[in-house]
């Protein structure tokens, strides 16, 4: 049920002689180290960077859009409003959406308390280094009272979102889904609707910051007794992903920005077949999503189309994006996200005709059904990488835990203030093959910017796996996009607490 490519005898073999690489890898011990050997890297808006951008195809549109990234309360349904930071006020931001090889021109304002410093990343965008939104990497934190404005050209269609790329901002409400049409469409469909998920605490419950600092202190704390455990979450455990399933208690799983008592309600008519866009936005939960009374065909996964697979449920770790089709009944159908080993669901109503609604807490039989998994997922014949010799392989350790909140990468904590200490890195042109091994209890989702690897030798292209305690997922790809891009867990708190690495082109 838990099954992770790369993870089984078999599988791993069949992956390594696939790629060429038994014995033939090279293995580039990992890094330049410290202080005078340090390798010279392609800086963010180096030649190389131009160059490479310069091959990107294009539309000649632009499409502008000003982001303006605020303290606001957003209502959340239900009588529940929560003073958090958003764009424009809301949350889920105002989706942006262009098709394949416009230009985005996205001026984001901060303004955001004093001396709070943001920025915007395209998650799952193959992006100029430049516009990735990763300050010190890739720019200067923009500062309260200014603005910045990401000029970048998206060509690859699929679903992506964004999100700031400072501290913990990301477990705020400052996101939103970015959708970049195919202007030759291979699917068809009458209706689509793009389902953000997030798991949900900001102005409710506490801050992002709150919590951590409580994680932080860590268990060690519990011990000393009287230490209340407000936001740190024992004992979440889910098979899917292996064990534990989550550090953080969130008191809402929304659904498009709703609580499950007040949904979203998605209307169609019976027989519509409809593309459902859903993306995890959460800070530390993963979700296995349902449509009761339905089965669904899963088409794409991190943008990139795979072989049509039939599923019942979808597990989709923070970062993941999966895009499915279906064909509606007829009445009232419960959209849910159960929270993995949490014990708790979001929700959205999908309406074709009459009935009521199910209680706020239903849970359709499909989540225990047949569930879809990115290890599950072949990519689609004309996305799938061909094999090769891997140039360069890199050992990426998951190191780490929870009782002292040390989550790293090879058992390094990566430091924001010096990210360039000791790169993984790779040269343009070469194929690299990066082996997740997991040494924690803990799963992780492994987030890899400006690329898209393939899991294996033919599994899908993704930019986010979900990598189970004690397995090893072998990804690669090509290195075509110059850089400085960061390789992190995508759990809002195992990165901020230094599970992130830094991925390097020499120059
Ligand atoms: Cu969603 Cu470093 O990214
Ligand atoms: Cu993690």
């Amino acid at each position: 049920m838990s099954e992770t490519p790369g993870s089984t005898p078999g599988r791993r073999s069949f992956l390594l002689a696939g790629l060429g690489v038994a014995g033939a890898g090279v293995l580039a011990a990992c890094g330049g180290g410290s202080g005078a050997g340090r390798p010279a890297l392609v800086s963010p808006s180096g030649a190389a960077v131009g160059a490479a951008d310069g091959k990107r195809n294009r539309t000649g549109r632009t499409h502008e859009v000003s982001l303006v990234a605020a303290p606001a309360p957003v209502e959340l349904g239900g009588g529940v409003t929560a003073g958090t930071w958003a764009f424009a006020g809301r949350t889920p931001g105002e989706e942006l959406r262009v098709s394949a090889g416009d230009l985005v021109a996205a001026t984001l304002s901060n303004r955001l308390p004093d001396r709070t410093t943001t920025s915007v990343h395209w998650h799952g965008i193959a992006l100029r280094n430049d516009m990735d939104g990763v300050p010190p990497v890739t720019q200067t934190a923009v500062a309260s009272g200014q603005d910045f404005t990401y000029r970048f050209l998206a060509d690859a269609p699929g679903t992506y979102f964004f999100h700031p790329h400072v501290g913990l901002q990301l477990d705020r409400g400052l996101y939103a889904p970015l959708i970049v049409e195919d202007p030759n469409e291979p699917l068809s469909y009458d209706d689509e609707w793009v389902v953000v998920l997030d798991d949900w605490l900001d102005g409710v419950a506490g801050t992002p910051d709150e919590v951590y600092a409580e994680l932080k202190r860590g268990m060690g704390a519990m011990h000393g007794g009287g230490m209340a455990m407000k936001h740190m979450l024992m004992g979440a455990e889910s098979p899917l992903l292996g064990g534990d399933a989550g550090d953080v208690r969130y008191p809402y799983h929304l659904v498009n920005g709703r609580v499950p008592g007040d949904p979203q309600v998605l209307r169609s008519a019976p027989g519509r077949r409809v593309r459902l866009r859903l993306v995890n936005a959460g800070g530390d939960t993963a979700y296995r999503v349902a449509l009761g009374g339905h089965r669904m065909t899963v088409t794409h996964t991190d943008g990139f189309p795979v072989r049509h697979q039939e599923a019942d449920a979808l597990l989709i770790g923070m970062g993941e994006r999966y895009d499915v089709l279906v064909t509606l009944g007829d009445g009232v159908f419960p959209l849910v996200a159960l929270a993995e080993g949490k014990n708790a669901v979001g929700r959205a109503l999908v309406r074709t005709g009459s009935g009521a609604a199910p209680v706020a807490d239903f849970r359709p039989g499909e989540l225990e059904g047949a569930v879809a998994t990115g290890s599950r997922l072949k990519a689609a014949d004309d996305v799938r990488l061909p094999s090769g010799k891997a140039d360069r392989v890199h050992r990426v350790e998951l190191t780490g835990g929870m009782m002292a909140y040390d989550w790293a990468i090879n058992g390094e904590r990566f430091d924001m203030d010096d990210p360039a200490r000791r790169p993984i890195t790779v040269a343009e042109g070469q194929r690299v093959r990066l082996d997740f091994v997991n040494s924690t209890g803990m799963w992780h989702p492994v987030h890899l910017h400006g690329h898209t690897y393939q899991l294996g030798a033919d599994g899908p292209r993704k930019d986010t796996a979900i990598v189970l305690p004690g397995r090893t997922v072998s990804v690669f790809f090509d290195a075509d996009n110059p850089g400085r891009w960061l390789l992190h867990c995508h759990n809002a708190y195992h990165g901020e607490a230094g599970m992130m690495a830094l991925l390097a082109y020499e120059d």
